[in-house]
């Protein structure tokens, strides 16, 4: 059966991928969720449906991490040997728009499943982070080693304090813990507050297409499946202790601590006006444009750099966004029947 596997937020877009991956590759999955209804709950509730009609170890616990003293029972009666975080508040226009939220969900949440695996032994936590902590970079591709200490949005200042969080665990517990740094991530049942999604909808229902700027911000985006396969074979590889490693990188821990960083991003870049374009090519439809303002903490452009993952997995991402697209737009239209 392998070990046991807990998947925070296993009803959101990239927890029900990974649950059900895990699940179908015959593990022992504990999902939870809170199932709040930042976006459509049917949503959510149908990605559980899936999960929890998939042959094998899963099992479910509706749960509210801000609820700490409910995230140290759960971790005592699961006793899990892994664990993926990906629950959160996500949204960095939300993030402007509701602060409270997004350190409440994120950064309490984070530290009551830090002390969940401190109590428990867990011996790999691998945790998301987010293209956003580098923040006012311009400098493309975005290295893990790169500075990262100008977060333009509270969301990304959360993001960025998880992994300092998740360092002090390690270095204090001996916590293996791994982040990653998402960029972007999109396709079948994604997020439907994400701009993919939003202007797909749009797009079917005739209504304006918002662009915010001129179009012409650029982002890497990256396909789930891609994303799943780099998290299981990261789950597999625990950072080790390492005492004899000379001055500490950002990559890794100091003093030797079990921490690793990495991106998880294409490569790639289209424009905002280009994802539209490319929507309108695989849903058969025009899109009326409309140009609203550039959203405060939004980054003009993002681009990952996944050397380092790539030598460390055997693996990089490889759905290029044109193939990526055309496999969501065939999803959306085979659920919402536009
Ligand atoms: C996405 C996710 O939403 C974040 O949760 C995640 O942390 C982040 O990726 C990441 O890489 O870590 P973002 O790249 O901003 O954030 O993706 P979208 O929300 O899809 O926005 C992409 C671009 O489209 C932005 O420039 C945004 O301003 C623009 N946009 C978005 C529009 O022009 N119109 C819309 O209606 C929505």
């Amino acid at each position: 059966m392998g070990p046991k596997t807990l998947v925070t937020g296993a009803a959101g877009f990239i927890g029900f991928h990974l649950a059900r991956r895990l699940t179908e590759d015959g593990r022992s999955v504990v999902g939870v969720d809170n199932l709040n209804s930042y976006y459509d709950p049917a949503l959510k509730r149908d990605r559980l449906d899936l999960l929890t009609a998939t042959p094998g170890g899963f099992t479910f616990e509706r749960l509210d991490l801000r609820d700490s003293a409910g995230v140290a029972a759960m971790f005592r009666a699961h006793r899990p040997e892994e664990v993926v975080h990906l629950a959160a508040q996500p949204g960095i226009r939300e993030s402007v728009i509701n602060p409270r939220e997004s350190v409440e969900n994120n950064v309490n949440g984070f530290l009551s499943v830090l002390e969940g695996c401190r109590e428990s032994g867990v011996r790999h936590l691998v945790y998301a982070s987010s293209s956003s902590v580098y923040g006012a970079n311009t400098k493309v591709p975005f290295r893990v080693g790169d500075p990262v200490d100008h977060p333009i949005s509270l969301y990304a200042a959360t993001k960025r304090a998880n992994e300092l969080m998740a360092h002090t665990y390690s270095h204090l517990f001996g916590l293996p813990a791994t982040g990653v740094r998402f960029f972007t991530v999109y396709g079948p049942w994604g997020r439907p507050d994400m701009a993919y999604f939003r202007f797909a909808d749009a797009i079917c229902k005739g209504e304006p297409v918002q662009i915010y700027g001129t179009g012409e911000a650029l982002r890497d985006l990256t396909y789930i499946d891609d994303i799943v396969e780099s998290l299981v074979r990261l789950l597999a590889r625990p950072p080790q202790a390492d005492g004899d490693r000379p001055d500490p990188g950002p990559e890794t821990g100091a003093g030797g601590a079990p921490y690793r960083l990495f991106n998880i991003g294409f490569g790639g870049q289209i424009s905002v006006g280009g994802l539209v374009g490319l929507l309108e090519q695989n849903l058969g439809r025009k899109a009326i444009r409309t140009h609203q303002q550039e959203r405060p903490g939004d980054v003009f452009a993002t681009r990952a750099e996944v050397l380092d993952l790539e030598n460390y997995i055997g693996f990089g991402p490889q759905v290029p966004v044109e193939e990526g697209i055309a496999r969501f737009a065939d999803w959306y239209r085979e659920r919402y029947k536009p």
